[in-house]
């Protein structure tokens, strides 16, 4: 792997997407037969969220520490990201101290310009237009599920929004079909799209039982995003027929697997019994990130 950063996958191939996924599959096999894999001792990653985190943070901390180095959080009041200081700026001095930095961040432009100015790696861990961190974790779920990726398909229930993106940047490279059923008006971004169709099957519906027919995956995420608060009544109407449930998960494959990133809000975009039922999948995926992003970092940082 080339690549300085993870910012999105518009620059990451077929072949470096296997990479990180089969580090991750191998640094997950040496965890679980208690084998240390300290190569990034000594070094140190800092954390930028300007948004809440249970898995993405925690799972980075515990990621550095078991790779023997050390993560620092910087929250939403310690840094002030945007207010006290420039992004630039930002992205300079952590250079001078830590070997990386990941950026949970609203805007998509603040992790690119992190990007931009950082000496060192820097990682997307979600922006308002992409989520890559979180589909590696998918990936590598769905990897050990299926055995395979190639051919696959799956049917994204719900909104076209920063996980949807990063399924449609990575899933068609890897020979995955989507389908992907929302609101008009909540379309994944057109650009991303756009891409996306020209790599693979790609298609956009506005009827979830048409997307969930026949398919491998069903997925879905909350309805409002961090950050939408002011527009979630109007999105619980305009979503309320986006539910993964039992009557939905009937027309998909009888082995098809149910995904959700979480936090799940139960009876909007899912229904408990579904996302805690024999089909889901929803705690690997949450384990499996993980080892996803040990993966990212040890490729990264090395
Ligand atoms: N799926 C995910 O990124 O979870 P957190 O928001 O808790 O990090
Ligand atoms: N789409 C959700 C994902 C949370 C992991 C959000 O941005 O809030």
């Amino acid at each position: 792997m080339r690549q300085k950063d993870l910012i999105s996958f518009a620059d990451y191939s077929a072949e470096d997407l296997w990479e990180l996924l089969e580090t991750a599959l191998q640094l997950k096999r040496e965890h679980r037969a208690g084998i240390a894999h300290k190569m990034l001792a000594g070094k140190t990653l800092a954390m930028i969220f300007q948004k809440p985190s249970l898995r993405t943070r925690v799972s980075f901390e515990v990621g550095m520490t078991q790779l023997g180095g050390h993560a620092i959080y910087l929250g939403p009041d310690d840094i002030k990201l945007g207010q006290r200081e420039t992004t630039e700026d930002i992205a300079k001095v952590l250079s001078l101290y830590c070997d990386a930095i990941m950026a949970r961040v609203f805007g998509h432009e603040i992790v690119e310009e992190l990007a931009r100015y950082a000496d060192v790696p820097v990682i997307n861990g979600l922006s308002d237009l992409l989520h890559p961190c979180q589909i590696l974790g998918d990936l590598l779920t769905v990897y050990e599920k299926k055995r395979r990726i190639e051919g696959l398909k799956l049917a994204w229930i719900g909104d076209g929004n920063n996980v949807c993106n990063s399924w449609l940047e990575a899933g068609p490279k890897l020979g995955m079909e989507i389908v992907v059923a929302c609101p008009a008006g909540y379309e994944p971004n057109a650009k991303i799209l756009e891409q996306a169709r020209q790599l693979g099957r790609v298609e956009i519906v506005h009827d979830p039982k048409r997307a969930a027919q026949g398919a491998d995956i069903l997925y879905t995420d909350v309805w409002t995003s961090m950050g939408q608060e002011r527009e979630a009544e109007e999105r619980r109407k305009k979503f309320r027929d986006f539910q993964i449930n039992q009557e939905l998960l009937k027309l998909a494959k009888p082995d098809a697997i149910v995904m959700h990133c979480l936090p799940a809000h139960y009876d909007e975009e899912i229904t408990h019994e579904v996302a805690h039922g024999p089909q889901s999948v929803i705690f690997d995926e949450a384990e499996n990130r993980l080892h996803a992003q040990k993966a990212v970092l040890a490729l990264l940082m090395r």
